[in-house]
């Protein structure tokens, strides 16, 4: 299993969403977040070097998909996330030790499918 924490432009949501459901990966954690890349949240040409930082208003999402189905998520926020411009986001994976619904006391890749 892996975990997939991506953070997108809070524009990009409803397309994300539609696409990651059609993709029959329908559980997901969404939150507001606050966050800056490279830039410090400067737009996107900015080269300065104060050292000072803005926070901008970002959509983290976070999915735990089975190994298989990592590449088709990745493809989802490739697909719809990215403009090809600065500030589109970023997505990080990591392993998932275990999983565990609460409802039914199910473990591993049986709680998440
Ligand atoms: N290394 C990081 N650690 C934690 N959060 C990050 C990191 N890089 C980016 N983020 C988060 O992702 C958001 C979007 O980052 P962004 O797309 O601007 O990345 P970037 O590395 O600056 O790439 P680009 O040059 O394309 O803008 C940031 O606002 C921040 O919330
Ligand atoms: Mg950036």
């Amino acid at each position: 299993m892996k975990k997939i924490e991506a953070i997108i432009k809070p524009s990009k949501l409803k397309a994300v969403q539609a696409a990651l459901i059609e993709a029959d990966i329908p559980c997901m954690t969404v939150a507001p977040v606050k966050g800056a890349g490279l830039q410090r949240g400067y737009s996107e040409i900015y080269r300065g070097t104060e050292k000072s930082m803005i926070l901008l208003n970002k959509i983290l999402i976070i999915c735990v998909v089975s190994d298989e189905n990592l590449e088709k998520c990745i493809k989802v926020f490739m697909d719809h996330a990215s403009e090809g411009k600065t500030g589109d986001g970023k997505i990080f994976i990591y392993d998932v030790q275990d999983a565990i619904r609460l409802r039914t006391g199910t473990r591993g890749i049986e709680a998440i499918r």
